[in-house]
């Protein structure tokens, strides 16, 4: 026999038995659809989806969807050298695994929307270099672990909205470096620690909305000074005069509408004057003496600031004595039937 021949052999099979090992398998008769060359193709996989078993041509999308997957095991998806967007969306995955996605050197966008998600184990996401955007969107995620998101160095867009995530922590990144935007809508967060994002500086937009925000450190956002959009709307924050907002020497929109504050004076924003353009802060059962300094101070300043809901008649609260002083005043100072009419959503302008 040709020696190359039995060369080539024994490496073929060294590579088998090398993919082999690393396929904990997670497909069990499972449809994937290839987008290729403009075509579609379905193909029914068992263990792992690994390039060699793909047809050959332009791979732009792999599709699987509304199949039953309890969890994404390592090496589920691997060795798919196209360039390509991968949807792993409906499939009722509880849990991503460690090394799940291994050997995509060009994976550029990757959505496992709508799943059952719980848990993502530590190095679920890494190594993928070319991978911008990940979507985690409407799972059950109550904890993200440390060292989740690793070595990603294109990664732009992060979406983890609509999960059950009680805190954040920046250690479920490493080496992200162009990490531009975080949405965590709609999860359950409660705090907002000191210097939370110093690590990730990288970051213009950061989303917190509909969350359970009540207490957010005053140097919570050391280091972010590229951010141009921070949004805190629909927490149950009470108090923002002590948050230091001078890190954010680039911040444009500020939201924290339909929080819980009776008072907010223009020096708390003093130190964003000069680049902030649009500051939301409707929603909320401010003292009406307040609201009219925030109103001329905006005019003033040229911000654009969003202070009224539509559809409601009562905008502020009257105290229940000294009415025409903003000041900080203690709950019994505040009808509080009043204050609660306040929490339902509005429209505005
Ligand atoms: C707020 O942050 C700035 C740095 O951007 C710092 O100089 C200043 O001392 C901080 N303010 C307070 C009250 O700690
Ligand atoms: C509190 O506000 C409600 C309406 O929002 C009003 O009916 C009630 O009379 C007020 N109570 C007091 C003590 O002013």
């Amino acid at each position: 026999m040709d020696v190359t021949y039995s060369i080539l052999c024994a490496l073929l099979f060294f590579s088998v038995t090398v993919y082999a090992q690393n396929c904990v398998p997670t497909f069990q008769n499972n449809e994937v659809e290839i987008e290729l060359n403009n075509r579609k193709l379905t193909k029914t996989v068992t263990g792992c989806l690994v390039g060699n078993q793909l047809p050959r041509g332009n791979i732009d999308t792999i599709n699987i969807k509304g199949q039953v997957i309890p969890s994404l095991n390592s090496g589920a998806i691997s060795n798919i050298q196209q360039k390509f967007q991968l949807n792993i969306i409906h499939n009722k995955i509880d849990v991503i695994r460690e090394n799940s996605f291994r050997n995509l050197p060009r994976l550029v966008d990757l959505y496992l929307d709508h799943n059952h998600i719980t848990s993502v184990e530590s190095y679920a996401f890494e190594n993928l270099p070319s991978v911008e955007t990940i979507y985690l969107r409407n799972n059950n995620i109550e904890v993200i672990k440390k060292d989740t998101f690793v070595n990603l160095p294109k990664l732009v867009l992060i979406y983890i909205n609509n999960n059950n995530l009680k805190k954040f922590d920046q250690n479920w990144f490493v080496s992200t470096p162009v990490l531009d935007r975080l949405v965590l809508h709609d999860n359950q967060i409660t705090s907002i620690k000191r210097a939370a994002f110093q690590d990730l500086r990288s970051l213009t937009v950061v989303s917190f909305d509909n969350n359970n925000l009540r207490y957010i450190h005053p140097e919570a956002f050391y280091g972010l000074n590229r951010l141009d959009e921070l949004t805190l709307g629909g927490n149950e924050l009470t108090s923002f005069e002590e948050v230091n907002l001078s890190h954010l020497s680039a911040l444009y929109r500020l939201g924290i509408e339909h929080n819980r504050f009776t008072y907010l004076s223009p020096r708390s924003f003093n130190a964003v004057r000069g680049t902030m353009k649009e500051l939301f802060i409707q929603g909320n059962p401010l003292q009406c003496a307040c609201v009219d300094e925030l109103v001329m101070w905006a005019s003033n300043n040229d911000i654009k600031l969003f202070w009224k809901c539509e559809e409601k008649e009562i905008y502020c609260v009257f105290p229940l004595s000294s009415e025409n002083d903003c000041v900080k005043r203690p709950t019994n100072q505040f009808n509080s039937s009043l204050i609660e009419s306040f929490s339902s959503d509005c429209t505005i302008e």
